[in-house]
């Protein structure tokens, strides 16, 4: 089959095209022939983890080590990217009982990646559905990331109807989905990103847009329940005038400094810090279909770009030239 592949650490040039043999199917797993996928945070991310210093992660130390062994020091161990996909299950093991072949699924593979390639194998429990009817393959196969990481994060933050959010990083897979969700829990959302994705952010239903570069959100007087930061770029030092008496300030990317922050506040204050990782549910992805098929949650994509071209659709995201998702396509 047909497959992007990466034998070393670097720019978009190591994604090469290649035949590689199709993937085993075991008794518990679908063979899903991959219709599309698309490129997020995590691909860029490992494709260059080698190159990658330890500032430029926005995890801790500890997490920087096991993330580097996980991924392989000097070269990748896992050789295809993608993380999520949508596409047809093609045949299912012995065991396999709620899939069948002609099923159309969407699903997030997490740091096993695989999708940029012609088939992949999934457990039937991990996290696959059927996907939402009325979506086509590319608007799925940007789903599941940002609905798996979305849906979770605003669990753990504990968002409720009628309060005030604000999303640093709406522009993003995680946060472009929080904005979705969040108004459909019924809260007023403020989301916070670059000036050309600002309407990008309105269209997906934020009440309020701020720029980045422009405004600084912590100076602004105003407050909320809940304030999500993506990429952890603010902190709570700064960001704790801008929370209301019970908020929450809920960090997807975090440093040591911010679990001191996190075990303090549980401690001796009002105000709580939660650094996170999302976790992985299947639930979650039964959550935005049903929302997507409601007419609830939509996904917009900005470029499309066939197999062969993996590499160009890295170079659109690195070179900031989208203001949606970027799906490669297979078919
Ligand atoms: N906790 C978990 O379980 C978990 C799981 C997965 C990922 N993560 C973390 O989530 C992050 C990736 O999120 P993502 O996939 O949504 O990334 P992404 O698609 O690259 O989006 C990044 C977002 O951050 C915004 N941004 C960039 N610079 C900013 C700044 N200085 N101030 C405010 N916003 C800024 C971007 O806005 P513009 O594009 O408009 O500039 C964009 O909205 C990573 O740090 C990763 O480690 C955490």
């Amino acid at each position: 089959m047909k497959a992007i592949v990466f034998t070393e650490y670097g720019s978009p040039d190591v994604l090469k095209l290649k035949e590689i043999s199709k993937p085993n199917l075991k008794e518990n797993e679908i063979l899903v022939r991959v219709r599309a996928t698309s490129v997020n945070y995590g691909d860029l991310i490992a494709r260059k983890f080698g190159h990658l210093t330890f500032t430029e992660f926005n995890m801790p130390a500890f997490l920087y080590l096991v993330s580097r062994l996980a991924f392989g020091w000097n070269k990748p161990k896992i050789n295809v990217l993608g993380s999520e996909l949508a596409g047809d299950v093609e045949a299912v093991g012995r065991l396999v009982t709620k899939f069948k072949p002609g099923d159309a699924v969407f699903a997030y593979l997490g740091m096993n990646m695989g999708a940029n390639a012609e088939y992949v194998c999934l457990p039937e429990n991990g996290s696959v559905a059927i996907k939402p009817a009325n979506m086509s393959y590319d608007e799925a196969a940007a789903l599941p990331y940002g609905a798996i990481m979305a849906v979770s994060l605003l669990q753990k933050g504990k968002l409720k109807s009628g309060q005030k959010i604000l999303i640093n990083g709406a522009s993003g897979g995680i946060g472009a989905m929080a904005v979705q969700i969040a108004k459909t829990i019924g809260a007023e959302v403020t989301g916070v990103c670059s000036a050309p994705r600002l309407e990008y952010v309105k269209s997906l239903g934020a009440d309020k847009v701020i720029d980045y570069s422009h405004e600084d959100f912590t100076k602004n007087g105003k407050t909320y329940d809940l304030i999500l930061d993506v990429l952890g770029r603010s902190s709570f030092a700064r960001c704790k005038n801008s929370l209301n008496p019970d908020g929450i300030y809920l960090l997807a990317s975090f440093k040591s400094r911010a679990l001191f922050d996190m075990v303090w506040t549980a401690l001796f204050s009002r105000k709580k810090v939660i650094c996170t990782m999302a976790d992985e549910k299947v639930d979650s992805l039964l959550l935005v279909k049903e929302l997507a098929e409601a007419g609830k949650v939509k996904v917009l994509i900005d470029k499309r770009f066939p197999l062969e071209q993996a590499a160009e659709a890295h170079r659109c995201i690195e070179k900031r030239q989208n203001q949606g998702n970027v799906i490669i396509t297979n078919g």
